[in-house]
């Protein structure tokens, strides 16, 4: 396998390496207005989506012909519900810029058949040409998307049993563990590394072991963003606590 360059970015805060994603994205808009952009969600991505807002708002860019597909959403989560990652994205981006409806895919977790559902996702991305930019973020463990740690790359979109250390590590944003959703569609590896730039971003001194294994370790399924390292064009935007072991 060829191994390329990675592009590394590590700013004082989180916010900065927010912002530039957010400026790497914008110049990709401004490149080919009719970008495909797969988007993320959690924690890392928010400061993106406000930078990405103001340059809305202040006239800069448009996402009145971009088409995004998220990556991921929870089983049995109705979109509309407070923990949705359907729900998350309309308030921390979609509800604030031009994206048109009918241009915004996020995974159906409550689809009667999922294998179905997931098998379409992929078609449907691969009919729009494939994703031109990939945001990311990483788990705990490595996970980008949610394809968790494993003894193999998993390339379609598919239905993922969630980790224990994943349920609980996302526990923060729901009332109780119980109420953590136990498995998720995904998106899968063959879609994530076919974008055509990846942007990988990540903060805080908890996330530092899981960078430093996908930058420094080998390329193994059990950390799935290591998988980047064969990317032909990948930025991590990393604060300096998610930076400290590399
Ligand atoms: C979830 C999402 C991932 C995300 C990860 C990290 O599990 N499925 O896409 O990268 O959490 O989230 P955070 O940025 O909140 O730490």
């Amino acid at each position: 396998m060829k191994i390329h360059v990675l592009k590394i970015h590590v700013f004082d805060r989180a916010e900065q390496a927010g912002q530039a994603a957010a400026a790497l994205i914008a110049a990709q808009l401004l490149r080919k207005p009719d970008t495909v952009l797969g988007l993320a969600t959690g924690s890392s991505p928010i400061p993106v989506y406000k930078a990405l807002i103001r340059l809305y708002k202040m006239g800069v860019i448009s996402f009145g012909q971009a088409v995004s597909y998220n990556l991921d959403e929870y089983v049995g989560i109705d979109p509309a519900h407070e923990c949705s990652y359907h729900r998350f994205m309309d308030e921390q981006l979609f509800n604030h810029v031009d994206m048109r409806p009918e241009a915004i895919h996020v995974p159906d977790g409550q689809a009667a058949d999922l294998a179905r559902t997931a098998r379409n996702y992929d078609a449907a991305i691969r009919a729009a040409g494939g994703i031109d930019l990939q945001l990311l973020g990483i788990g705990r463990n490595g996970h980008i998307g949610f394809n968790e740690p494993n003894d193999h790359f998993v390339g379609g979109c598919h239905v993922v049993d969630l980790t224990q250390s994943t349920i609980e590590a996302n526990q923060r944003f729901f009332n109780s563990i119980d109420d953590v959703p136990r498995q998720a569609v995904s998106l899968g590896i063959t879609a994530i590394t076919q974008a055509k730039t990846v942007l990988l971003i990540a903060s805080g001194s908890d996330k530092a072991q899981a960078v430093h294994d996908a930058i420094r370790g080998e390329i193994t399924p059990q950390v799935q963003a290591s998988i980047l390292q064969a990317h032909p064009d990948v930025h991590f935007l990393l604060d300096r606590d998610a930076a400290a072991l590399l």
